[in-house]
């Protein structure tokens, strides 16, 4: 079987915090974090939920791809941020869209998260298991972050992002590449865990929940400069990694859909491979870095723009805590 992208849909919320409300609550400024990260302002929940937004992003990717709720499979939600832990957020979507004869579970690889989850529903689509997938990223990482920290809060937002995947019963023959389904490249390093962690409130430790609410550690704590130079060499190697084993060239890929957690990062990667930075399409001057939603927020506003045409080919690309990290070829079929 092959399978393939056949609806994107989104969710952000309305409400906005641009760099001069983060300026009044920490030491920093509109002027410092643009040149640093290239982000402008956020959105942030106000009553909304990583589940509610899920459900929504998926409501709309399904409605992109012309598909019933009844025809999904496998509905994978990948978030580091639930509002809830049971039932999981997947089965929660499940219940929102009426999507009673899919399968679903939550899947957390951080900011790789959506290029896994992707990556996981091919498998079991080219595999034959299942025939459509809905696979979501979403979170709520204002509930995450410390507002107090300057080094971290002036990055994260809010968002949700969804595709819907399809077999399309053909057969792919002999290479993986021929058949439009891609070998993906992902690595995980848990020995540099520690460049970027949240503790789960759920290790309550005996501390009263006022002493957790102060404790720095159960917000997200990062070495910014130890992500910074990670994520420089990381991620074009894995480029380079996914491409040589598909055989397919550089020159191919219309656009290379990276993880949007800041401009420099994304500048540099270009860069390193020698690719025009206009290959690579960027919307974090808007939400910040909103994890495993970024990639698939931003393959919807292409797909919604009318960037995306059949048989261009693209690169998502992942990488974040964990350390965690990955490439996946797309071929764009809608
Ligand atoms: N506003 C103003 N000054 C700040 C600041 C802020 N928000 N944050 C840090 N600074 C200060 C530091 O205290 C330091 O001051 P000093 O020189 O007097 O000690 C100076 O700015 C430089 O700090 P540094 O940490 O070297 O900045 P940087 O250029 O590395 O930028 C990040 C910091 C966080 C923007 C950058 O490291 C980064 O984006 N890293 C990757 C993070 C990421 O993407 N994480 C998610 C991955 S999924």
């Amino acid at each position: 079987m092959t399978a393939t992208i056949c609806g994107t849909g989104s969710f952000i919320p309305s409400y906005t915090m641009d760099n001069h409300d983060i300026a009044r609550l920490v030491d920093t400024s509109d002027e410092w974090i643009q040149e640093r990260t290239g982000i402008a302002r956020r959105h942030i929940i106000h009553g909304e939920t990583t589940i509610s937004m899920a459900a929504e992003a998926g409501r709309r990717a399904l409605e992109n791809a012309g598909i019933s709720a009844e025809e999904v499979d496998l509905i994978l939600v990948s978030t580091i941020s639930s509002n809830l832990l049971l039932p999981c957020a997947a089965c929660e979507v499940q219940k929102e869209l009426g999507a009673k004869n899919a399968v679903c579970f939550d899947l957390n690889a951080a900011c790789t998260g959506f290029v896994i989850a992707y990556n996981t529903a091919m498998a079991y689509l080219s595999g034959g298991i299942y025939r459509t997938a809905l696979v979501i990223g979403s979170e709520s990482l204002s509930n995450l972050t410390n507002w107090k920290d300057r080094g971290t809060c002036i990055l994260f937002g809010d968002g949700a992002g969804a595709a819907v995947l399809q077999a399309d019963g053909s057969v792919a023959e002999g290479f993986m590449g021929q058949g439009g389904n891609y070998i993906p490249v992902t690595h995980s390093d848990g020995g540099r865990g520690g460049a970027l962690t949240c503790k789960s409130r759920h290790d309550f430790n005996g501390l009263t929940d006022e002493k957790q609410w102060n404790d720095a550690s159960y917000y997200m704590q990062m070495d910014g400069q130890a992500v910074f130079k990670f994520a420089v060499k990381s991620v074009p190697e894995a480029i380079t990694e996914v491409l040589k084993l598909n055989q397919v060239n550089a020159e191919e890929i219309s656009f290379y859909v990276m993880h949007q957690a800041n401009r420099r990062i994304v500048e540099a990667v270009a860069k390193r491979l020698g690719v025009p930075l206009e290959k690579f399409p960027m919307n974090l001057f808007e939400y910040g870095n909103t994890s495993s939603a970024s990639i698939p927020i931003l393959l919807d506003e292409m797909n919604r723009e009318g960037r995306l045409v059949k048989g261009q080919k693209l690169v998502l690309a992942g990488f974040g805590a964990g350390l965690s990290w990955g490439a996946s070829i797309v071929e764009w079929r809608r």
